[in-house]
């Protein structure tokens, strides 16, 4: 039997911000959809109530031992004033997976989606529909039970929040400098890079900070054995298109299997464009592009959405990448893909999902 969902009305509403520059991240709505979960009676008490602080026991097992995942989805406002998600059923999914790995009990997704748009439905108002902008999605689980000892937590919270936003990295299109990281790594085959947990980007931020002051976006993550093939970027999957065919890094355990990069493989498919998933070195990429066969780099994830890359930097040497404008194929699947996140194109995947009728 679905449970109810509880509402706790706000006395007073903030005020919104300028939705024409809202940058990433930064404001969060009114509301937020909260459930908790004790292990004699699993998950509970699903309610709609204010965004505000938590109190947490300080033993509360996350802070010491790092039980908590997340998911990143968005809600679009459509060219005919409906509002509607992409793919919101992988994200779902993927949260599962990622308690799975981390010993976090499963939660009901077809329940989940249904509460994220009724979310969706009391905050409308916050969704903008200026250019490249969106409801970001922010569904989170973690460990909330006051005990030192380590093993899976008995107590969990589940929390979404939702932030009007704007491009990932400043400006959506405009291609951004990586540098290959050889000194960190950010994940093991058998360790937890093919989830959404938090431990994840905390051990990305000493290589980003590295890069951050040298004027790069973002990291391009090698993988940890070899320190040879590529695997993905701080916030994205990566892609190449070499002499006219599409490669991105196969699905190896260490590479979170983005719903943005598995859009875009369909997208190419559906063209007809060559697109193959399998292992590439850096090596590889830095030939082709000594063989002027390296024709676009881009990134792709549900933050970035698609994010040209206008220079490698591996090994104290830079390349440019098509000379640092936006690659012809990189343009292409980003009208494509907001094309049909904003209602604009045809959908023929059935990837959009209304949040119109909430049946809980
Ligand atoms: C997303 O793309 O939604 C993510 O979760 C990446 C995050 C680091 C912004």
């Amino acid at each position: 039997m679905k449970q109810e969902i509880g509402f706790v009305q706000r006395e007073v509403l903030k005020e919104k911000p300028d939705f024409s520059s809202l940058g990433f991240g930064k404001y969060f709505t009114d509301y937020m959809f909260v459930m908790d979960y004790q292990q004699e009676i699993g998950w509970f008490d699903p309610r709609i109530t204010p965004y505000e602080p938590l109190t947490l026991e300080p033993s509360a097992m996350v802070f010491h031992y790092g039980q908590a995942i997340f998911e990143g989805m968005k809600a679009y406002k459509a060219a005919d004033g409906t509002i509607q998600l992409f793919r919101p059923e992988k994200n779902m999914k993927r949260l599962n997976e990622s308690c799975e790995r981390l010993c976090i009990p499963q939660i009901d997704e077809d329940f989940l989606l249904e509460a994220i748009k009724q979310l969706i439905l009391t905050e409308k108002d916050w969704v903008p529909d200026g250019e490249g902008t969106s409801l970001y999605i922010r569904p989170f689980i973690f460990s909330t039970e006051p005990y030192l000892g380590v093993r899976p937590a008995k107590q969990y919270k589940l929390l979404v929040i939702l932030s009007p936003s704007g491009a990932y990295y400043g400006d959506q299109l405009s291609p951004v400098r990586i540098y290959v990281e050889e000194q960190y790594v950010r994940a093991v085959i058998g360790g937890v890079g093919h989830v959404k947990t938090a431990g994840n980007y905390a051990a990305s931020l000493k290589a980003q900070e590295k890069a951050d002051e040298n004027g790069f976006a973002q990291i391009l993550w090698l993988d940890a054995k070899e320190n040879k093939y590529v695997e993905e970027v701080g916030s994205m999957n990566i892609f190449f298109k070499i002499n006219g065919e599409v490669v991105t890094p196969r699905l190896n355990g260490s590479i979170l299997p983005g719903v943005t990069r598995d859009s875009v493989i369909e997208l190419l498919k559906y063209w007809n464009i060559p697109v193959r998933e399998e292992r590439i070195s850096i090596e590889e990429v830095f030939a082709a592009h000594a063989r002027g066969e390296l024709e676009e780099v881009f990134g792709a994830g549900t933050a970035a959405v698609i994010s040209p890359v206008g220079e490698l930097t591996w090994n104290e040497h830079a390349i440019a990448i098509n000379d640092y404008k936006i690659g012809e194929l990189s343009q292409r699947i980003y009208d494509e893909m907001t094309g049909i996140q904003l209602g604009k194109k045809e959908d023929p995947f059935n990837w959009t999902v209304k949040v119109e009728q909430v049946e809980v």
